[in-house]
């Protein structure tokens, strides 16, 4: 089993104008310099098209943002573990609500993503989705409301008992998986509540990659933990 420290903070930088690639590259400095500074658990999920320049050129985890359940070959347009593997990735997130896959893709991946040491976050909109997810053994799920996501509602403000039954019902299948939960994380108390909630991180995205002042922002979210 990989050893992640927590809490981790994973953010997915999706497909924002502000994550283009110049873009991307001042967001992520940011994100090195903190991790580096404070010393917390920070992976960054960049713009596919930007992964291998941003793992290769600066010293943060990086996950892909999605995966494809595929062998390498004749697939166009397709992207393969190994790919984001030799693009310098520790990971991917899958199953984003944004970006959903089938249960049989999820098993396919998390199975070829061990083979190949790589590690996954898989993503949850319910905590049944949840509890499907968890006989699977992926090393984190990440349960995310998606009518929170985007609106700087917390989840862990909005709907804590989420947070709480997911945690309970996954350790109860697996208590090798963390738990971390995304949608609406906008500052270091919702970041706070949610490790109190039993979450062992947390996704995000918006707060950050679209702030005005991205590091005084990820200065705050990290403020409590
Ligand atoms: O992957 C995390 C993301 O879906 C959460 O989005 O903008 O509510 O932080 P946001």
């Amino acid at each position: 089993m990989v050893n992640i420290k927590t809490p981790v903070i994973i953010i997915n930088s999706k497909a924002y104008l502000e994550s283009t690639l110049d873009n991307e590259v001042r967001l992520v400095k940011i994100c090195e310099e903190i991790r580096n500074e404070h010393g917390v658990n920070i992976m960054y999920a960049p713009q596919m098209v930007n992964l291998a320049y941003i793992a290769k050129n600066f010293n943060i985890p990086c996950l892909s943002q999605h995966v494809d359940a595929i062998e390498p070959g004749a697939k166009t347009g397709y992207t393969s573990l190994e790919s984001i593997k030799a693009a310098g990735a520790i990971g991917s997130i899958i199953n984003h609500s944004e970006h959903v896959i089938t249960f049989r893709e999820a098993e396919f991946i998390i199975n070829r993503a061990k083979n190949l040491e790589l590690i996954i976050c898989a993503c949850a909109d319910n905590i049944n989705i949840a509890k499907s997810l968890a006989a699977l053994n992926p090393e984190m799920i990440a349960v995310e409301p998606p009518e929170l996501i985007g609106t700087g509602i917390p989840v862990s403000k909005a709907k804590p008992e989420i947070i709480e039954k997911t945690v309970e019902e996954v350790y109860k299948i697996n208590k090798n998986v963390l738990v971390l939960c995304g949608a609406g994380i906008s500052t270091g108390e919702d970041v706070k509540r949610a490790i109190e909630l039993g979450a062992k991180g947390v996704l995000l995205s918006s707060s950050f990659v679209k702030a005005k002042n991205p590091r005084e922002k990820l200065l705050d979210l990290i403020s409590k933990i």
